[in-house]
C-alpha cells in the first residue's frame, strides 16, 4: 500500500522520533533517522549472537546485494548493477580506478567543476597526478550554476572522464546530466556522477540519463544511516572493465580462497573486503518508506516547499543561492542573510536545524534549509518568523562567528 503525503502526513511523521523534538530541515545533511531502524539494528545483533558466523549465510553474505538491488530500484536501474560502500569517495576511487590499466592511454583527461564536493575533487586531483592525467576544473565564478556548455566545450576525444554532480551540494542547481552524457558519449567520454543529492528529493533514471557510473549514498534524503554509499555502473561497461581497487567480495569464487584473482561478473565486480554488515541494516527503513511514498509525490512536495522557502526569503531581501527555476532547484535552499553563522547556531538552540556553508571566493556565506517529505509547511513559516526575531532582537551576538564543527 502506497502512502499519501497529504492523507499520510500525521502517520508518516510518526515513523520519525525526532520530528517530535525539533524543526529538522536538514535532510541535504542527514535524513531523519527512521523509528524501525531500532528494530533492524536489533535484528542485526539478534542474529549475530544468535547464529554467530552463521549469520553470513543466513543473512549477511547476499545484503550488499540485496541492498545494493533497492538504491537499484529507485535509479531505475538494471538489477545487480548496485554495489554498496562505505562512503562515495571511496566509490569514486573504484570507478577510476576501472581506468588506471585502461588500453585506452590516448585519453588522459578530466572535466569536472569547482562546484563538485571537495572530497572527491581531492580525490580525482590525487588520481590524476598520480596518472599523470590532465585535471580541468571549470570555473563557477561565485554563481550557483555552471551553464551546461561551458563544461561540454571542455569534453574532447582526449577526454576520460567527466566526473561531475548531478546535484551542486552548496547551491541545490540540477545540472542538465542528460546533455552531458549525451555528449561524452559522442566523444567516448566516460561519465561519472557523483549524484548524492539527487535520489530521494528528485527521480532519478540512470539508463534514461545515459550514465556509466552514478554514485551516491543513503545518509541524506534517503533516511539511512552513515557507510552506506552506493555505485552504479551500466551493466555493459562493467562486462570489460577490472577494477584495480579490488579485493576478495569481488572474485568469482570469493570461497575457494585461491591466489589467482577471477573477477565475478555481477555488481560485486566493483567490491573489495567485508561490507560494513552492521550500517546496511540502518538503511533499509529509509529507502521502503522512500519506495511506498512514490519519487513523484516527493519531488512535489519538495518544489511547492523549497518555493515557499524562496519567497520567504525573497520577501526579506535575503540573496538566494539556488535557482528559482523549479527544474534547475534541488531539494535545499541556500540562502545569503546577515550574520549567517551566527544565526544559523541560534536556530539550533532553539531546536530548528539547519546548516551553514562558508562561501569561497564571490559565493556568499549560506544558511542551507532541506525540507522533506515529512516537514509541514507550518514549519517553514516558523523559520522564518524566528530568523527576524533572531536578527531584529541582537539574538545572534551571543554566538561566535566561527567554529571548528559545522553540520
Ligand atoms: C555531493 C556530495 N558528495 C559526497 C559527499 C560525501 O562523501 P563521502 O561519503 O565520501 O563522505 C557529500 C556529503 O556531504 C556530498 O554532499
Amino acid at each position: 500500500m502506497s502512502w499519501s503525503l497529504k492523507k499520510d502526513l500525521g502517520r508518516i511523521r510518526n515513523n520519525f522520533p525526532i520530528l517530535e523534538k525539533c524543526v529538522y530541515l536538514i535532510s541535504h545533511s542527514l535524513g531523519a533517522v527512521p523509528l524501525q531502524v531500532r528494530d533492524d539494528l536489533d535484528r542485526f545483533y539478534t542474529l549475530w549472537a544468535d547464529e554467530g558466523v552463521t549469520a553470513w549465510e543466513k543473512e549477511w553474505w547476499l545484503l550488499s546485494e540485496k541492498m545494493g538491488n533497492k538504491v537499484a530500484s529507485l535509479l531505475e536501474a538494471e538489477k545487480d548493477s548496485v554495489a554498496m560502500m562505505t562512503n562515495a569517495t571511496l566509490c569514486h576511487w573504484v570507478a577510476l580506478s576501472t581506468q588506471f590499466s585502461s588500453k585506452r592511454r590516448a585519453r588522459n583527461k578530466v572535466v569536472m567543476t569547482d562546484h563538485d564536493f571537495p572530497s572527491v575533487i581531492y580525490a580525482i586531483s590525487k588520481v590524476c597526478s598520480f596518472m599523470n592525467w590532465k585535471l580541468e576544473v571549470v570555473r563557477s565564478q561565485g554563481l550557483p550554476g555552471i551553464d551546461v556548455s561551458e563544461i561540454i566545450d571542455r569534453v574532447d576525444e582526449q577526454t576520460l572522464f567527466v566526473a561531475t554532480s548531478h546535484v551542486y551540494f552548496k547551491s541545490s542547481y540540477i545540472q542538465d546530466l542528460f546533455q552531458i552524457a549525451q555528449h561524452a558519449r559522442n566523444m567516448g567520454a566516460l561519465t561519472l556522477i557523483d549524484g548524492y543529492h539527487a535520489p530521494g528529493t528528485i527521480p532519478v533514471d540512470v539508463k534514461t540519463l545515459g550514465v556509466d557510473f552514478y554514485i551516491g549514498g543513503c545518509l541524506k534524503w534517503l533516511c539511512g544511516g552513515p557507510g552506506n554509499a552506493f555505485l552504479y555502473m551500466h551493466p555493459e561497461r562493467r562486462k570489460v572493465i577490472e577494477p584495480l581497487l579490488t579485493g576478495w567480495l569481488a572474485h568469482k569464487k570469493p570461497f575457494a580462497f585461491s591466489r589467482e584473482m577471477i573477477y565475478t561478473e555481477g555488481a560485486y565486480k566493483l567490491m573489495s573486503g567485508t561490507p560494513p554488515i552492521s550500517c546496511l541494516y540502518t538503511a533499509m527503513a529509509g529507502l521502503d518508506i522512500i519506495h511506498k511514498i512514490g519519487k513523484e509525490s516527493i519531488r512535489k512536495k519538495s518544489i511547492d516547499q523549497t518555493q515557499m522557502i524562496i519567497e520567504n526569503a525573497t520577501r526579506r531581501e535575503f540573496q538566494v543561492y539556488t535557482p528559482i527555476e523549479n527544474e534547475k532547484r534541488g531539494g535545499a535552499v541556500s540562502i545569503g542573510l546577515p550574520h549567517a553563522h551566527q544565526v544559523k547556531q541560534a536556530l539550533n538552540k532553539r531546536n530548528v536545524k539547519v546548516d551553514f556553508r562558508q562561501g569561497e571566493n564571490d559565493e556568499p556565506d549560506v544558511i542551507r534549509i532541506g525540507p522533506h517529505f515529512y516537514t509541514k509547511d507550518e514549519e517553514i513559516g516558523h523559520l522564518f518568523e524566528l530568523i527576524d526575531m533572531i536578527l531584529s532582537s541582537g539574538e545572534y551576538k551571543k554566538f561566535g562567528d566561527h567554529s571548528e564543527f559545522v553540520t
